[in-house]
């Protein structure tokens, strides 16, 4: 036992705490007790998030009740008109698995209020609709059965539900609201519309929806709660009862890893991981000054449902990029799939993800495991570090692909290299001052130089592997 904390220790360079000191705690599971159940999670790296709903009718994201808005009426057409004929999730979980993610996280409600699963507590679900069938179910076997974990979203907020109160982020908000326009709107409208809405049983709706799912559907790996927003006329911690609802999960599966947007941001452990959505640390995010467990959310085209004329999908670099960038800041990375209403993933996702299945097919060794290089390492322009502390190997991504040679400052550290794609090697040497140095300094004296093909391998991003000095050959 104590060597594998030891390990899961060196892994993750450190120990990520808790910072018991300043901040209140509602469990007594020790830092590395914590360290220990998400050792896998933090291995793994590369996850799949799945937006699915009614919402992939509209076609327009799962935003468009609240954000056009669209009527009671319209949405209740999507419902009447459900069945996703072509769902198949045994090939989701097939292309999640092609594509080297590692674990898959569906929502099991969004903000619409509608289910993807028999609850006994709503009839505003998958099997009141002529598909009838129960997603959930099909997901977590169809995951499981190709071993990747699973995991449930589930929307805090819900539109459908008749005791949820009406906020700023819901589609029956003051019409002087606008979209997004959360401050300096007038209060008074909101006690009117809710008079007749109690907070107190949408609670008990969410304690009971949530033990079912965590009791119904065997072993869940992640719960993914979606979201507190504070501001005037929104939500906290205490609207949900997060406090009350993350001690049911603990209780009903003390495994399962659950982010952080449940709004418990003053206790040390109402959360393991933070969600930086669709943007780019610039560091390994900290709370309290310490680096804490993340994962970056992303999607493909900027929607998280089914968008059919979203048109600005990113490339194959920056897909790559992206999880690479994640790994190097000791983060995991969630990509997105929204399935169409047939229930299928559109040629551009199936496109993406095979994108992913290439590279990680022979590049896969330089996030599984993987983290961010120790500060001595430092990185070559143009480049994204990651590093093995188990094997003690280093893996240089070229980002931007650096002609003949690559320059890099800790070669003396360096005892073999080689491409990962295809095992070549990659001599190096020390940086020669030619005699026309005498005349003007270019900053590269002293390193070291990796000598490459001119022309870039036929690869998204190519992987230089560092097997560092010190360690032991595989
Ligand atoms: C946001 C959005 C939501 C999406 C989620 C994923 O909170 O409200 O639509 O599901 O992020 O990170």
């Amino acid at each position: 036992m104590k060597i594998l904390l030891t390990c899961v220790a060196l892994v993750y360079g450190t120990a990520f705490a808790n910072d018991a000191s300043s901040a209140r705690r509602l469990f007594d599971e020790t830092s590395e007790q914590k360290s220990e159940r998400l050792a896998w999670w933090m291995h793994d790296r590369f996850g799949m998030f799945i937006h699915f709903g009614l919402y992939a009718i509209p076609a327009r994201g799962e935003w468009c009740k609240m954000t056009e808005p669209v009527s009671d009426e319209k949405y209740d057409e999507y419902f009447r008109l459900f069945n996703p004929d072509l769902l198949d999730a045994r090939d989701w979980a097939r292309r999640a698995k092609a594509a080297g993610m590692k674990y898959a996280v569906l929502t099991a409600k969004h903000h619409d209020g509608f289910c993807l699963w028999d609850s006994k507590f709503t009839d505003y679900k998958v099997t009141k609709t002529p598909f009838g069938r129960d997603v959930v179910r099909e997901f977590v076997d169809a995951f499981r059965a190709e071993g990747l974990h699973v995991g449930f979203y589930y929307s805090l907020l819900d539109w459908h539900h008749p005791d949820f109160t009406i906020d700023m982020c819901h589609p029956g908000r003051p019409k002087m609201a606008k979209k997004w326009e959360f401050y300096g709107t007038s209060d008074k409208d909101f006690p009117t519309l809710n008079k007749n809405r109690d907070m107190a049983h949408y609670r008990q709706y969410m304690k009971d929806q949530i033990g079912e799912l965590l009791t119904k559907y065997g072993k869940i790996d992640i719960l993914w709660m979606d979201f507190t927003y504070p501001e005037p006329n929104g939500k906290t911690h205490l609207d949900w009862d997060s406090e009350g609802l993350l001690k049911l999960v603990r209780s009903l599966q003390p495994q399962v890893i659950v982010n952080n947007r449940m709004g418990l941001y003053d206790t040390a452990d109402g959360w393991d991981f933070v969600t930086p959505e669709q943007f780019k640390v610039c560091e390994w995010p900290t709370v309290r000054g310490e680096r804490v467990p993340w994962e970056a959310c992303q999607t493909f085209s900027g929607s998280w449902g089914y968008h059919r004329d979203e048109m600005t999908w990113k490339s194959d670099a920056e897909l790559i990029e992206l999880l690479v960038h994640s790994v190097s800041k000791g983060g995991n990375l969630i990509m997105n799939v929204g399935p169409n209403a047939r229930g299928e993933f559109d040629a551009r996702a199936k496109t993406k993800l095979d994108v992913y299945a290439d590279w990680m097919r022979v590049n896969g060794g330089s996030v599984y495991g993987c983290t961010q290089a120790p500060n001595r390492f430092k990185v070559p322009e143009g480049t994204l570090l990651t590093y093995d502390p188990n094997a003690q190997k280093l893996y240089i991504h070229l980002v931007s692909y650096p002609g003949k040679s690559l320059t890099v400052a800790f070669g003396d550290e360096i005892s073999f290299a080689r491409f990962l794609h295809d095992g070549s090697e990659i001599k190096f040497s020390k940086m020669q001052s030619p005699p026309e140095n005498r005349l003007y300094s270019h900053g590269g004296e002293g390193k070291w130089q990796l000598s490459l093909p001119a022309i870039k391998p036929d690869i998204v991003i190519p992987v230089i592997e560092v097997v560092l000095k010190y360690a032991k050959l595989d």
